[in-house]
């Protein structure tokens, strides 16, 4: 917010207002905003976990007088808070209208942009890591970035550009520094090529920063003691200038809390809608911020950031002898991962220990670790221990209404005293824990007697809970395996999880309890064994597991230069046309459109049913709201409302929860979603409700595929069936659901500004809602921040209910989702239930499959029915040629919100049966999976399952080429190697081989058009019907253009894609965009190119600008060029026909290492070949390989959907559906695209590779399953297990079945629930 400090005197008085809505008003006349209008920083979640909302807070520390430079993410700082601070934004880092920051700079010429939504995030993390470390470490890059989500790039590049300023930088590409003994690149890169040129870049230069405001500086010389008070529309705050009138306030209002980092009360106020009427601000008194060092511990102001205590814990750590610093060594490791940098920056210490979340990661060790807390209030001072009573929140043993926390004494650890963290969440980083515990033992010295013992649990009930009962049982013990086997059956009666208990996953966290104790205990031992000589260590100790450092990706990217002249750019790694815009925040996103004349805003009114009548709506009340200005119904729709099985607003009935009702239209966006609160609606519940695919309704459509099916025991094979789950998944693009609906004045028109993959839809729909002829409707998307597939069918839902709004009210309507509501509303990736059966021969042989598959399509069958599992039939074969196959589908019918489509379409699901089935083969026969993968492989030119002839070899030298760049058969020793000495940990490999058909199955979807202008001073505009969703589709048809037109693509332009520019356009999707739209400008530029012919043979050394003189002699300069698209048809009747244009191969290898004991994983290594042929842009090409990959990787191993026993949604953010963070890139990242093949169909033999690299995740998913077999295969269980994807920690750990998982069973629950308890969550 470069310059900006005045400003905030103004906007202080929005008492209530986060940093986030004053950054992004966008100009109300009566706003103090009018002025601001910083729209690069992004609002994506609204609470603090996804970082596109990152800024830079500057303060000067009253004691130390330095200037703090720290990350916070502003959707969580109230705007109060920042009274004394400078706060830069994204516009103040840099621009393209001044100075380019380095960081914009390399993050945009590395390619770490795509949608380019989350970029501003990153580069403000970044920025501020260099502002406090002009040469930081690769951890403290890693540690930096953690906080912010990219859905897009796959992290790598956004790594590589950090890269570029870490002290010791390791290679972004080249020859990648492999771990393994006889480890091999790829011989297939006869020349490799750069993505970027790190000599290009300017240097960093410190001296160049913003510098601390002087006004600033000058307020904490001379620092303000009045209360200042700052009254809101709700709320007021107080800040006072003095400990002592703290300390009056809060007797005067003992009912106020301290807001301090905010990150509890923030997400509280937001979602459970809990109203503090005054907040007292501790901001300014210095009291709350001492530490103080004594012989004994070591006393923390509560008021110091947790990134505060983390530099005095490791200050305090590498200062003392180990033996006393225990108890800060453990929190420090779980400081390491609680939450992002942003939230540690804000959060305070007092906050977090007061909040006495039951997930704390810090209260179980501040706990066993004996902390007390110091109390003041304006009696006096006292001392209470951080007890598990004060933690349970028993009165007796809580702070008083009118106490604070003042600081937190933790004492030093002695000899003979160990103390341990542990935590288990759904990924590495940035994610609350499942469980989590502190651990103490203190031992008789020289012997290993237990004479103290203090456990605690996280994440396990309501609060943090205490195992205090069994650890007197204990005390007195020797540390060994009869302690430990008694001590487990304890804490197992002890720790009560009822089955019902929110948060589910009970008998997961049950194994935890105990699995962590184990972890303790053999911790313990080797502890001991280096204090008492001889102390006998079990062997099972050996095999102990420490905890994972996640290192920063080396890696390599090779791909073949082409062989072009200089000048011509097709081929070559050209930055993303939008990346520096996105860098410097100033790319424009649908929201960050300037509010327009008389705009309203539109919030949804949904269903908190799952099959329900609507029995009376009352909005009485809402309509009392000051600013609400109408509600929208379905009466209000002038033409149709949808379809009669898809309506765009309910009629009657809800089918789901999430179902759209109706709409508020209200001056601000507060306004309408504070009138939602006041609607009543009443509700007759229906039956029967069903959300599992297993109890669905089936609709009467079903397809098969069938070559011949010849039963199985005629072909005299061995047989198997099995059954495989795969969840669904959350598109998760970074720009939730938008749009702008700006009504005309004349003769019905409307300009509509939205966030979609199809226009054209989009304005039919509306055109069909309004019973207004389409050439009234002009649909524009300059660019969408992610789409995934969840952009094609719902942004018409939004549009023509927005539309309805703006035809009845006269005004423009604006409607943006909230993360919450989009992940609500619009459904994702079907779930998918399959099963096979199976016949082979004992050489690994397929003869006969039989897979059927029925994917839950939720409350309609929209895209379900018609395309989804009819694509994933004809894709579920992947790369094998198995002759007798039959493959049945069916799309069922849930109470569900409708599932759409994502990304792969179908085949990221069902080609995921095919492979287990071909791994439960393969370990039925005693094979490697790979023997029988490439054993049923396609080898030579053939038909596929509905005779499309095909030829394989790029398929074939795809997997060679992994086998070789992966050392897969010498890494498969190393890991059977690996796997015979660890019992506790165990690693897996698995190469995967993918062949992925590209396109529509349908010629009319694949046609395409583009308009190109060529203007008078040389310059050309280019237009076509495919939209930039990040893809780079914009940039790639730029390179095209330049081609054609021989003319540099400095001479280009796009400027968006637009429904009265090229009409009739199909959704942008199915990884065609590039390849149609591309035939589409190239025949536009060679129409124009032949017209002006006569000109360039007259004047064959005159320039371009010479040229297009010929509009002078009559000459059009504009042209439409048209592609009549690919071939493509299906006959389901046979079974037969050639529905894609051309398939893409390719084959990832990928290795991980599994933890037993909590089910954790990390990924080692994944490299990845990829047959692109003439990649357009390679950097672009890898981009999406790579970003996908990751997001597959997701699919198959953290993302999980959970829905309550009635149907809602609980995982509706970040916070509960975790999408891979940067922490989750494997620890070396190789691509390699395949040195050209030819595809003469498409535009200069390119392929379209936006989707295929979703699949290849799933080699992480097989090399984790390769990792519990060997786990499963040594604890003499069961190797065929039925395979769930997504692969959490839960199912890794409870399919390493132990003791412990037995002991889970035996020990009944202590608290059964009277009757049959209903599940805290269903999973679809
Ligand atoms: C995105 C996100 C991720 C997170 N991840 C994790 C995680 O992985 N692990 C984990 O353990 N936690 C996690 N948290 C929780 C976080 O640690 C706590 O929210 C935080 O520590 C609270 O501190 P605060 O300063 O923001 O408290 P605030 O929200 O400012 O205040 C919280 C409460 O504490 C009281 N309070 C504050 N200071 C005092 C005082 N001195 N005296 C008396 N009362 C006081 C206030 O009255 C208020 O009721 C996460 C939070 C977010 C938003
Ligand atoms: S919008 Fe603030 S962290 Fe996501
Ligand atoms: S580029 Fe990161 S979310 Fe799109």
């Amino acid at each position: 917010m470069k310059n900006s400090h005045s400003y905030l005197a103004a906007i202080l008085l929005r008492a209530e207002w986060g940093l986030s809505v004053i950054l992004h008003l966008k100009g109300s006349p009566s706003s103090p905003g009018t002025l601001m209008r910083l729209t690069g920083t992004k609002y994506a979640c609204g609470r603090g976990g996804c970082g596109a909302c990152t800024v830079m807070v500057s303060k000067r520390d009253p004691t130390s007088q330095e200037i703090r430079h720290f990350s916070v993410t502003t959707c969580l700082v109230p705007i109060c808070s920042l009274y004394g601070a400078a706060v830069t934004t994204v516009e103040g880092v840099g621009s393209m209208k001044t100075r380019l920051h380095p960081v914009q700079e390399r993050i945009a010429k590395s390619h770490g942009t795509q949608c380019g939504f989350c970029t501003p995030g990153m580069v403000m993390s970044m920025y501020t890591l260099l502002r406090n470390h002009p040469q930081p470490s690769e951890e403290q890059l890693l540690e930096a970035l953690g906080g912010n989500l990219c859905r897009c790039t796959g992290y790598r590049p956004i790594l590589a550009s950090g890269k570029t300023f870490c002290l010791v930088s390791r290679g972004l590409r080249g020859h990648p520094q492999s771990k393994n003994d006889g480890d091999r690149r790829s011989s297939l890169g006869t020349q490799e090529s750069q993505l970027f040129v790190k000599e290009e870049f300017q240097p960093l230069d410190p001296t160049q920063e913003l510098i601390f405001p002087p006004e600033l500086l000058r307020m904490t010389e001379n620092p303000e003691k009045r209360t200042l008070t700052f009254h809101g529309e709700r709320v007021t705050w107080i800040s006072p200038g003095t400990f002592k009138d703290l300390l009056e306030l809060k007797a005067k209002h003992p009912e106020a809390p301290l807001i301090l980092g905010n990150t509890s009360l923030g997400p509280a106020m937001r979602s459970k809608g809990c109203l503090h009427p005054i907040l007292l601000s501790p901001a300014r008194i210095s009291e709350l911020n001492v530490v103080s060092k004594t012989n004994d511990g070591l006393t923390i102001g509560a008021g110091c950031s947790l990134a505060q205590v983390k530099d005095i814990l490791a200050e305090r750590v590498s200062e003392l002898p180990e033996e006393k610093t225990q108890t800060y060594r453990a929190l420090l490791k779980h400081l390491k991962s609680l939450a992002s940098q942003q939230i540690r920056n804000m959060a305070s210490l007092g906050g977090h220990i007061i909040s006495r979340h039951s997930y704390s990661d810090l209260n179980p060790i501040l706990a066993v670790g004996n902390a007390t807390l110091n109390l003041t209030s304006e009696e006096g001072t006292r001392r209470i221990p951080l007890s598990e009573h004060f933690l349970a929140g028993l009165a007796s043993a809580d702070l008083k209404p009118e106490e604070i926390l003042e600081s937190v004494y933790i004492p030093h650890s002695q000899k003979w005293e160990f103390v341990s963290a542990f935590r288990q969440a759904q990924c590495q980083q940035n994610a609350l824990p499942d469980v989590n515990a502190g651990m103490r033992v203190l031992f008789k010295e020289g012997t290993d007697i237990i004479e103290d013992l203090s456990i605690t649990y996280g994440g396990v009930g309501a609060a943090t809970v205490s195992a205090h009962k069994s650890c007197q049982q204990l005390l007195g013990r020797q540390w060994d395996e009869l302690m430990l086997d008694e001590a487990c059956r304890r804490l197992l009666d002890e720790v009560s999880l009822p089955g019902w208990a929110p948060g589910g996953r009970v008998e997961f966290k049950r194994t935890l309890v105990v699995s962590f104790f184990f972890k303790f205990y053999l911790q313990v031992l080797q502890e001991l064994k280096k204090l008492i000589k001889p102390f006998p260590v079990p062997v099972s100790a050996l095999a102990f597991m420490g905890s994972w450092q996640h290192k920063l990706p080396p890696s390599s990217l090779l791909f073949v230069d082409s062989h072009q002249p200089l000048q011509d750019p097709v081929g070559r790694p050209v930055m993303h046309l939008s990346g520096l815009k996105h860098a410097t925040g100033e790319a424009e996103f649908c929201d960050d459109i300037p509010m327009v004349d008389k705009e309203l805003c539109m919030a949804l009114v949904t269903s908190t049913r799952a099959y329900a009548k609507i029995i009376s709506i009352d909005l009485s009340e809402a309509l009392e709201i000051p600013g609400v200005v109408d509600v929208i119904t379905a009466k209000d729709i002038p033409g149709t409302n949808g379809t009669e099985d898809d309506k765009l607003l309910a009629v009657d009935e809800v089918l789901c929860v999430g179902q759209i009702i109706f709409a508020v239209v209200a001056e601000t966006d507060v306004q309408a979603k504070r009138a939602i609160e006041k609607i009543k609606i009443t509700y007759e519940e229906l039956e029967p409700i069903i959300f599992t695919i297993k109890v669905s309704r089936v609709p009467g459509l079903s397809y098969k595929v069938v070559e011949s099916e010849v039963p199985c025991k005629l072909l005299n094979v061995r047989l198997i069936q099995g059954e495989v789950h795969v969840g669904g998944q959350e598109h998760f693009y970074m720009e939730t659901q938008r749009v702008l609906v700006i009504p005309k004045t004349e003769d019905k028109e409307l300009d509509i500004y939205v966030s979609t993959q199809d226009p054209a839809h989009v304005q039919k729909t509306v055109s069909s809602t309004l019973n207004i002829p389409i050439n009234r409707i002009t649909c524009h998307v300059k660019r969408v921040g992610g789409g995934f597939g969840g952009k094609i069918g719902r942004p018409a839902v939004f549009g023509a209910i927005a539309a309805v709004g703006a035809l009845k009210t006269g005004h423009p309507i604006r409607l943006v989702l909230d993360r919450e509501d989009d992940m609500l509303i619009t459904g994702g990736r079907h779930p998918l239930f399959g099963k096979y059966k199976v016949g082979f021969m004992n050489n690994g042989r397929i003869k006969a499959l039989d897979i059927e598959c029925f994917i839950n399509g939720g409350c309609t069958l929209d895209d379900s029915e018609l395309s989804l599992w009819k694509f994933l039939i004809l894709k579920l074969e992947n790369a094998y040629k198995i002759r007798n196959l039959r493959f049945r589908g069916r799309a069922c019918l849930t109470n569900l919100p409708s599932n759409t489509a994502f990304r792969g379409f179908g085949f990221p699901q069902g080609t995921l049966v095919t492979e287990s089935c071909i791994t439960a083969v393969a370990a039925k026969c005693g094979l490697p999976p790979e023997k029988v993968r490439e054993k049923n492989m396609y080898r030579t030119v053939d038909k596929t399952i509905y005779k499309q002839a095909f030829n394989p070899e790029s398929l074939i030298r795809c997997w060679n080429e992994c086998l070789d760049a992966s050392s897969f058969h010498n890494r498969r020793k190393q890991v059977e190697e690996f796997n015979k000495k660890n019992y506790w940990k165990k690693r897996g490999i698995a190469v995967i081989p993918m062949k992925f058909s590209v396109g529509f199955a349908a010629t009319s979807y694949h046609q395409a058009a583009a308009l190109v202008h060529i203007y008078t001073d040389g310059s050309v505009l280019v237009t076509h019907g495919g939209n930039e969703l990040g893809q780079g589709i914009h940039t790639k048809m730029l390179q095209v253009a330049s081609r054609e037109l021989k003319i540099p693509m400095s001479h280009l332009h796009i400027c968006e894609t637009s429904t009265a520019m090229v009409p009739n356009t199909i959704a942008t999707a199915a990884s065609v965009g590039a390849d149609i739209n591309g035939k589409a400008v190239q025949n536009a530029c060679q129409i124009l190119l032949k017209r002006l012919e006569p000109i360039i043979k007259k004047n064959p050394e005159g320039t371009w600008e010479e040229w297009v003189t010929a509009f002078e002699q009559r000459i059009s300069l504009s042209a439409t060029g048209y592609f009549r698209g690919y071939k493509a048809f299906m006959d389901w009747e046979k079974g037969e026909g050639d529905p894609f244009p051309y398939y893409v191969y390719g084959a990832a290898c990928s290795e991980v290492e599994i933890d037993c004991l909590t089910g954790a994983h990390k990924k080692i290594r994944t490299d990845i070949v990829m047959d692109a042929c003439c990649s357009l842009n390679p950097a672009i090409d890898i981009g999406q390989i790579e970003g996908a990959f990751i997001q597959g990787m997701g699919l198959y191993t953290t993302e999980e959907l959970k829905y309550s026993p009635e149907g809602v949604l609980y995982s509706r953010g970040p916070d509960e559906y975790k999408i891979p963070t940067i922490s989750d890139v494997p620890e070396e990242f190789n691509v390699s695209l395949l040195p050209s093949s030819q595809t003469p169909l498409t535009i200069y033999s390119s392929k379209g590779l936006g989707e295929s690299g979703m699949f290849l995740g799933s080699s992480v998913f097989f090399a984790i399953t390769d990792a519990v077999a060997a786990a499963r295969k040594e604890r003499d269980i069961a190797e065929d297990f039925t395979v769930k994807s997504p692969a959490t920690p839960e199912w890794v750990r409870m399919a390493c079945a132990d003791r412990f998982t037995e002991m889970v069973y035996i020990c009944p629950l202590p608290l059964e629930p009277p009757s049959h308890p209903t599940p805290w969550a269903i999973f679809k």
